[in-house]
């Protein structure tokens, strides 16, 4: 079915039927200076509703009710860790049961396919809830020995809360994205102001209901939405003590820098430009199989894309024909269209960056085994998953990150050539390798330089598991047992026994 309104849920005809304002200190408001912008469906290219827009006037008053709610005595200070952790997974049991909702304004917000958001990003965001709920009655410190001759103490270490986080996210997955920030920090008992993807901010500003309905304390969790000016607003305000970022690697830098005023702490997770290696040796039904999902899952608008597949000599034709196959038989559409395998990329800016990718490759000499330079539909931003050939390493195709439904791919010879051409990035986020021979998988996995490496799988991933970039792709881990540690301080305290 086509996305017309009768495909809609009433709760989301609803949520769309007038301008949606910002969260701030339990509060749904407009902007001080009355400010909204518009966000668009990117299938249709159509309005979906005006969102009001956050100023540094707004960011102010957003991080002063953050500090509030934060400082004792304020009621989220005096809850206790089993109180918290009923609360996180109440609101986990919360997202489920809105599941179908949430699912809907992500695929109109984002373009992304409806049932792709629901059993992946929505799922993904409830059990991140239910994950971190344990985590709560376990944030244990240690006992520690000291050697005083003469004298007596116990020495001890307690893990404390950093203050207001200050949470920026992107559009690729709103709601995860939003929840991968959101989750550890009250966890942790910190608050937040968060400032979600300029194209995407609806999913977030309804979890901001479901959180108050949750009772969720005011000011514990804000929503300010907004472009980059309002980001970088809270980046530099004084009274935010750590800053958590997914995006893009330019902005990063900025946040690094801005940071600096009051040396806030700063959690980055940044691009990527993945390297998927297959050998001859690999089960190459399930490496294509990989390299399709690597390249094409999302539309391709993921940090561990693998965007650079590297195959051996051998059976270099047989991949490539088979990726290309695979990608030819991929049918482009409407989210809502049940029919659709891929969705429309997010906005008419990133429409434009991945095609221009592309073209300038095709004008470089590459051949496009798959997929095309032109729009893969007249209306909406949609593109055709693409796999290129005879590219260098010196491309921009090859260099920089696409975020799109492109994947190239190289031909190698050995394990030292393909080790050197798939570390020869600036970025370190994922890495794959596809081979039966174990010795081969575990030890080519250890010489890539990146944050995740897969072997004979691509995307598998668990709110367990920690993640996070080597080189340029960040600094921090989110998620798993190491996930806390972003958003908590280490006291040491030493007492005397006398
Ligand atoms: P971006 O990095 O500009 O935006 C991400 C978030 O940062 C948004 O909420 C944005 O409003 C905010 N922001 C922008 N400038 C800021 C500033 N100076 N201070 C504070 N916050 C700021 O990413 P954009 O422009 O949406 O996409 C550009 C490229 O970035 C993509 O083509 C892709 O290559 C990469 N990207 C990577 C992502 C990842 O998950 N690693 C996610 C999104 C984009
Ligand atoms: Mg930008």
């Amino acid at each position: 079915m086509p996305n017309d309104n009768s495909t809609l849920l009433p709760s989301v005809r609803s949520f769309l039927s007038s301008p949606r304002q910002m969260l701030i200190d339990g509060e749904w408001v407009d902007a001080k200076d009355g400010r909204t912008f518009a966000t668009v469906n990117p299938s249709t290219e159509e309005v979906l509703v005006d969102v009001a827009q956050g100023s540094a006037f707004d960011v102010d008053r957003a991080v002063a009710a953050a500090r509030a709610a934060f400082e004792e005595p304020s009621p989220w200070s005096r809850m206790t860790p089993r109180e918290r952790s009923h609360l996180l997974w109440r609101i986990g049991d919360l997202i489920e049961a809105h599941a179908d909702e949430f699912a809907q304004l992500e695929a109109l917000d984002n373009g992304k396919r409806v049932t792709a958001a629901r059993d992946g990003d929505v799922a993904v965001a409830a059990e991140l809830f239910r994950y971190f709920a344990g985590w709560a009655t376990k944030m244990e410190g240690t006992t520690i020995p000291m050697s005083v001759p003469g004298r007596a103490f116990h020495a001890y270490t307690r893990r404390e809360p950093v203050g207001v986080v200050a949470a920026i996210v992107p559009w690729n997955f709103p709601l995860l994205m939003a929840c991968f920030k959101i989750v550890p920090a009250i966890t942790a008992g910190n608050t937040v102001v968060l400032k979600p993807a300029e194209q995407t901010p609806l999913s977030a500003l309804r979890l901001g209901e479901l959180l108050l309905e949750a009772g969720l304390p005011a000011g514990v969790v804000n929503v300010v939405p907004g472009y980059g000016d309002t980001g970088a607003a809270l980046v530099e305000h004084p009274g935010v003590d750590k800053v958590a970022f997914t995006g893009s690697t330019e902005v990063g830098k900025k946040i690094a820098a801005a940071a600096s005023g009051n040396l806030k702490k700063v959690s980055l997770e940044l691009g990527g430009k993945a390297p998927n290696i297959v050998f001859a040796d690999a089960d190459l039904d399930a490496a294509v199989a990989g390299a399709v999902l690597g390249g094409y899952f999302n539309e391709g608008q993921c940090c561990v894309n693998g965007s650079r597949l590297y195959v051996q000599r051998a059976v270099f034709e047989q991949v490539v024909e088979g990726v290309a196959a695979a990608a030819r038989a991929i049918k482009v559409g409407d989210g809502f269209d049940a029919s659709s395998d891929m969705g429309p990329l997010v906005s008419q800016e990133q429409h434009e960056k991945v095609l221009s990718y592309i073209r300038g490759a095709v004008d470089q000499g590459a051949v496009l085994n798959a997929g095309s330079a032109d729009a893969a539909r007249e209306r909406g931003y949609f593109v055709t998953p693409t796999l290129i050939t005879s590219v260098t390493e010196a491309m921009a195709v090859q260099t920089d990150e696409i975020f799109g439904p492109v994947v190239t791919a190289v031909p190698f010879d050995t394990e030292d050539e393909v080790v050197a051409a798939a570390n020869n990035t600036v970025y370190g986020l994922a890495a794959g390798v596809w081979s039966r021979d174990l010795g081969t998988a575990h030890r080519v996995g250890a010489r890539l330089r990146a944050g995740t490496v897969w072997l004979n799988t691509w995307h598998a991933d668990d709110v367990t598991l920690p993640r996070g970039g080597f080189k340029q792709s960040g600094w921090g881990r989110e998620l798993g047992s190491f996930g806390l540690d972003d958003y908590t301080e280490l006291k040491t305290v030493i007492a005397e026994l006398r």
